[in-house]
């Protein structure tokens, strides 16, 4: 079965064409990677299937309209702005979510920041933040999560741990992940299938998709070379 289906979607914002007919799905149970430049759509996409943009075509997630299946997502923004005024706690941000706290101390230790808990959300570190909002994500135990570079501000010890929750959350609980990056060598390493977007979709297939040097023209509108990794043994 497919965790989500994308039909012909096009999505306007005022008078640009910012995704121009595109269709794809994601069985359940995988790990996708979304990759593409900057300004390709990627975010436009990941907030249009959460139900923050409209469009044209059809989003199915499950086989029923996305709109009635949110609570079935789970998503990472790329970019959250903290209210100034408001002085949280990271488990008090994380009340507002799910209000049980059973379930919050479980999120806490699945993503590893129990140690933040009475922390003042604003007093956080990005990469601390990028966690905390992934534990919000997955409190609300999703079938599919939506992650917008979700470790843009993470140092690669932190990458590699994210990395590892999100695999035993795909490999025990079947979630099915999308997830943008720019870091093409990581994310080849744990993603099963690659999206490449820029406006229209260049590819949809296998990662090692993402190797290819005609496809990775097509994406960047420029010609990139791919060198062998043993390249420094040399
Ligand atoms: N709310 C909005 N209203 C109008 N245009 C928008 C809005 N959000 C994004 N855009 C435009 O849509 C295009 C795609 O933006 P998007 O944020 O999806 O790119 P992206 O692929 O996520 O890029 P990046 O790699 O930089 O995160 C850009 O031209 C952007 O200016
Ligand atoms: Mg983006």
């Amino acid at each position: 079965m497919n965790a989500l289906e994308v039909k012909n979607l096009v999505v306007k914002l005022g008078e640009q064409e910012i995704i121009r007919n595109i269709s794809f799905a994601l069985p359940e149970g995988t790990i996708t990677a979304l990759i593409g430049p900057n300004g390709a759509g990627k975010s436009v996409l990941l907030k249009t299937i959460i139900g923050l943009f409209p469009y044209q075509g059809e989003i199915k997630i499950f086989n029923e309209n996305h709109l009635k299946m949110v609570d079935f997502i789970g998503y990472v923004p790329q970019t959250y702005v903290l209210d100034p005024v408001l002085p949280l706690t990271v488990f008090e941000f994380l009340k507002l979510t799910n209000n049980d706290e059973k379930k919050i101390e479980i999120a806490l230790k699945e993503t590893d920041i129990y140690e933040l808990k009475n922390k003042n959300l604003a007093k956080l570190s990005g990469g601390q933040l990028q966690r905390v909002l992934f534990a919000r994500a997955i409190l609300a135990e999703p079938k599919i999560l939506l992650l917008d570079e979700p470790v843009s501000e993470t140092d690669i010890v932190g990458q590699k741990e994210f990395y590892e929750i999100i695999k035993h959350l795909n490999q025990e609980r079947k979630v099915t992940i999308l997830i943008t990056s720019h870091e093409i060598t990581i994310i080849h390493t744990f993603a099963q299938r690659v999206l490449c977007l820029n406006k229209s979709l260049v590819c949809d297939g296998p990662i090692t998709e993402l190797f290819k040097e005609e496809i990775l023209k097509k994406l960047y509108q420029r010609d990139i070379f791919i060198y062998p990794f043993n390249r420094h043994e040399e």
